[in-house]
């Protein structure tokens, strides 16, 4: 029997839960083992892995890896180091860009927002996800800087974006899924949090989609594994069927396959400073998917998540994960930090912020069917200096000077645009 599925988001969603979590709970039973009996499978493995993050904490370790560019560059990475960044997910890459262009390209950013009048215009958070209190933004609606555009289409960049896609397997099936060289520049915007300021941060929630994760066809086979009970045969790392399906629309939504999640360091940073976190477990998200299939979630109910809202993760349902939180050690200009795109992530708070927290996302977004297609909106968008659709539609910088161009695009922009 094939699962029931929605390709489009369904009119009455409680319904639509409640029959995909009885037709996923009897598919798995139809393996022979219950949903408990394989969602124990999956504790097992997790509270291992939170076991051992807990326990290199306690020694005073840094959970996150660390790379250097320069082995990165030089293809000089350890089988360990390989090794570690595959189990925990996330990366930091020391001195991806020299400090000094980092520093260059964050007082660029400022001169760009200033020669155009930016603040006096500015017109309020347009979404709410990352809404601050305050007249002066954090987040700044801008897609099309010289120093952003300058970045994406670097081949410094490049280069990480293809070491991290390679961790994933990208051809199986005889189907190519997506293309490790090729990265197709996704735009996102800039955060520039001043010395200090008071941030209440951003709660641990996860990016990949919401209720489409459990309901599309293209997700149900990519998590095909977690559903038909044969969890020791799910690998976090497979982009079967995740690059050209469907998904929900919402403010929250990405439509963009991101192997990794990213920023770049524009400032220094220190790790006590309202930074980033992650629960650096790709298997984790075994759990996030089976975990609503067990008997004490209401029938009507996905562990809180719905459409139009982030995948929250919290202590009520995942409370294991939780105990996993790691923050990122201190990072300089330059620096650029990843994590895998299902990981819990979120920011912590601060309070009288010592020095900038300034970042640039940009994340590794390789060409595959379901980025070619959002390529053709971000041509348009950065033609005209709109914002991209994925964002809320406040388009600052169409009117703007010293917009970087289509003149100024080189090979590896052209192509990420979908240009050539
Ligand atoms: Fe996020």
């Amino acid at each position: 029997m094939p699962l029931p599925h929605w390709e489009e988001t369904p009119a009455d969603l409680p319904t639509a839960i409640r029959e995909v979590k009885t037709a996923l709970r009897k598919q798995i039973a139809a393996s022979g083992r219950t949903v408990e009996e394989v969602f124990a499978v999956v504790e097992r493995k997790v509270a291992a892995e939170v076991a051992d993050i807990v326990a290199a904490k306690a020694r005073g370790e840094t959970v996150w890896p660390v790379i250097s560019y320069d082995d990165i560059e030089a293809g000089t990475v350890s089988a360990a180091d390989v090794a570690l960044l595959r189990r925990r997910g996330c990366l930091v890459v020391r001195g991806h860009f020299e400090r000094s262009q980092a520093l260059g390209w964050d007082a660029g950013i400022v001169q760009y927002v200033e020669e155009n009048k930016f603040f006096e215009n500015y017109r309020g958070p347009g979404d709410d996800f990352f809404g601050s209190v305050g007249s002066k933004p954090e987040i700044y609606p801008i897609y099309w800087s010289r120093a952003q555009m300058e970045a994406r289409q670097s081949d410094r960049m490049a280069r990480v974006q293809a070491f991290l896609n390679n961790q994933w397997k990208h051809t199986s099936d005889g189907v190519q899924w997506f293309d490790p060289e090729r990265d197709s520049l996704y735009p996102d915007r800039i955060r520039r949090r001043p010395e200090g300021a008071d941030s209440a941060g951003l709660g641990t929630h996860l990016d990949p989609g919401t209720l489409d994760l459990w309901m599309t066809e293209a997700y149900q086979q990519a998590f095909r594994h977690l559903f038909n009970g044969d969890v020791e045969k799910y690998d976090p790392w497979d982009a079967a069927y995740r690059t050209a399906g469907p998904q929900y629309p919402g403010t929250t939504m990405c439509s963009a396959f991101r192997t990794f999640q990213g920023w770049t360091a524009l400032s220094d940073m220190a790790h006590d400073q309202g930074v980033l976190h992650t629960v650096p477990i790709p298997g984790a998200m075994a759990y996030l998917m089976l975990r609503p299939l067990l008997n004490d979630v209401p029938d009507d109910d996905m562990c809180g998540v719905t459409v139009n809202q982030v995948f929250p993760a919290d202590d009520k349902w995942h409370g294991l994960l939780m105990e996993a939180l790691s923050g990122i050690p201190d990072v300089q200009a330059g620096d650029s930090v990843w994590w895998h795109c299902d990981m819990i992530h979120s920011v912590a708070p601060v309070q009288d912020q010592k020095g900038w927290g300034n970042v640039m996302y940009i994340p590794a977004a390789p060409w595959c069917p379901r980025n070619e297609t959002y390529a053709a909106n971000v041509r348009e968008a950065f033609l005209s200096g709109s914002s991209p659709s994925d964002f809320p539609a406040e388009h600052y910088e169409r009117d703007w000077t010293n917009r970087f161009t289509e003149a100024d695009l080189n090979e590896t922009g052209r192509r990420g645009l979908g240009l050539v």
